[in-house]
């Protein structure tokens, strides 16, 4: 095995951990000393406050400002990357959710403006998706997804319908064959066909007495609506199965279309793609879980009540439920910003963004086709998957210029997903992005397109400049640095 050497040698990366930059008597903030009055003297020696580092707040405000300049964001540009809706996050919604830090969640009284909100987000979400109930609280989509199919399974427990298969278009997301298979189901492959519709004729051929579910991601994972939803809903009802769907994507059809109104008996949402809530580092997100009127007794608890004894209360129990999914309230201040998000926009602004997303994308694929390899015309929504082909023919792959899009300032797209695509470029750019910023965007891929025919090794050295350069993705798989002292050896 080859010496571990650090992956870069980038002086920034070396950034101090705040403890290194501690020093005696560099307090920015003086914390009262109850202990020192006497006030608690039976609170064991134990409970002392910790040994937290001494440091300035000016030094503080530079440690971090230095570390989130060895990052990229949605505030620092296009962040294209398809699938993951990273759209602007309104400051508002920081700004209110802030409010409730204080709120103790055992505080009846003080939960109760809580409460009411969330019963209004939780009526805007079934009004906007056509269901009847849902439950606010898996804390992200995949949680949502587990959710759903657990709320499924119990269904057909308890109706002793005991089957095993839950079908998965190739087009949908990755996230959905690992959720089924966790809830307990087998996961089935059902290949869409050459334009990425899933055919009704297709699905037909794969149902029996064995399959509880479809899962299907609409739009799918090309950018696609699936045009014979409906058909696809009534063959699954007549086979006595269920129509899961993955609403992730719905920031390309709310206010538009309602999955309700097209079969779907169990979905989930993602708060932190669709309703501009925060991705942060792969959370905390929310998942919400929506279903019709038949699965509503089986999701999990607690339940919001309106009329309970104190005013608005929680249920804990409920007879058919499948249990707790997380602790109390969710990932409370996820769902709040989502709200804020709602209210701000109204009906018509929800309606306005998805058409902005879907203009957006359909922009830039209009630009960019001319360059890259678009493998599915098929008309898109909000997202649309391009191609390496072309470029690849002067050795320059996906990869490549995915990392010179960082010198440009761009996040890069998506890379090497959906599978049906091979060398995948998915790009996402949402309805937040200006039209000068989707041209930035676009005159970038141009120019990466040209390099690849005149200086393609200059893309397989790709991104300069950037506090980690290009690294060796093998070696770096091989001899993993997964610690602070691992990086800093000399510490
Ligand atoms: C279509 C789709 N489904 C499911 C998920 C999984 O969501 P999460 O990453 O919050 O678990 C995503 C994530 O972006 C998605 O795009």
């Amino acid at each position: 095995m080859p010496d571990p050497t650090p992956v870069t040698s980038c002086p920034m990366v070396r950034e101090p951990l705040l403890s290194e930059l501690s020093g005696p008597g560099r307090n920015g903030l003086t914390v009262p000393r109850p202990f020192a009055a006497g006030r608690c003297a039976d609170i064991p020696a134990a409970l002392n406050p910790p040994a937290l580092p001494e440091i300035s707040e000016v030094e503080t405000v530079r440690h971090y400002t230095r570390l989130s300049r060895l990052n990229t964001g949605i505030d620092q540009g296009m962040y294209p990357l398809g699938s993951c809706t990273m759209k602007y996050n309104p400051r508002i919604g920081e700004e209110i959710a802030s409010r409730i830090a204080d709120i103790h969640p055992a505080d009846e009284a003080a939960l109760q403006p809580v409460l009411a909100w969330l019963l209004d987000l939780k009526a805007t979400l079934e009004d906007l998706c056509g269901m009847d109930d849902s439950c606010l609280w898996p804390a992200a989509g995949a949680h949502g997804e587990l959710t759903g199919m657990l709320v499924i399974r119990e269904a057909l427990r308890r109706r002793g319908d005991d089957r095993h298969k839950v079908l998965i278009p190739d087009t949908a997301h990755g996230t959905n064959s690992a959720s089924c298979t966790i809830a307990g189901f087998t996961s089935v492959n059902v290949p869409s066909g050459p334009d990425g519709f899933l055919k009704a004729a297709d699905l037909e051929r794969h149902l029996d007495g064995d399959v509880a579910a479809l899962m299907i991601t609409n739009p799918n994972t090309l950018g696609i609506f699936e045009q014979e939803i409906d058909r696809i809903a009534s063959l699954l009802h007549a086979n006595g199965s269920f129509l899961y769907m993955d609403g992730a994507n719905m920031n390309a059809i709310m206010g538009i279309a309602r999955p309700g109104d097209m079969g779907v008996d169990c979905m989930h949402l993602n708060l932190h793609k669709t309703f501009g809530t925060p991705h942060g580092g792969g959370g905390p997100g929310s998942g919400p879980v929506l279903v019709k009127r038949g699965l509503a007794p089986y999701l999990p608890d607690p339940r919001i009540v309106r009329n309970a004894p104190g005013g608005i209360g929680l249920v804990a129990r409920s007879p058919e439920s499948i249990g707790m999914v997380h602790s109390c309230l969710g990932n409370v201040a996820v769902l709040l910003k989502a709200f804020v998000y709602c209210l701000s926009l109204g009906p018509d602004g929800l309606r306005e963004a998805s058409i902005r997303a879907c203009l957006n994308a359909n922009y830039l694929k209009e630009r960019l086709k001319k360059v890259f390899d678009l493998p599915y015309p098929t008309p898109t929504l909000h997202e649309f998957v391009l191609s390496d082909r072309v470029q690849k023919v002067a050795g320059v792959t996906t990869v490549d210029m995915a990392k010179a899009l960082m010198e440009y300032g761009f996040h890069p797209p998506t890379v090497y997903f959906p599978l049906v695509v091979p060398g995948a470029i998915m790009i996402e750019p949402t309805e937040s992005e200006p039209v000068g910023e989707l041209a930035r965007f676009a005159d970038a891929m141009g120019d990466i397109a040209s390099r690849a025919e005149t200086s393609p090794d200059l893309l397989h050295a790709a991104p300069r400049g950037t506090p980690v350069e290009r690294i060796d993705e093998v070696w770096a798989a091989r001899n993993l640095v997964l610690t602070w002292n691992d990086l800093n050896p000399s510490r």
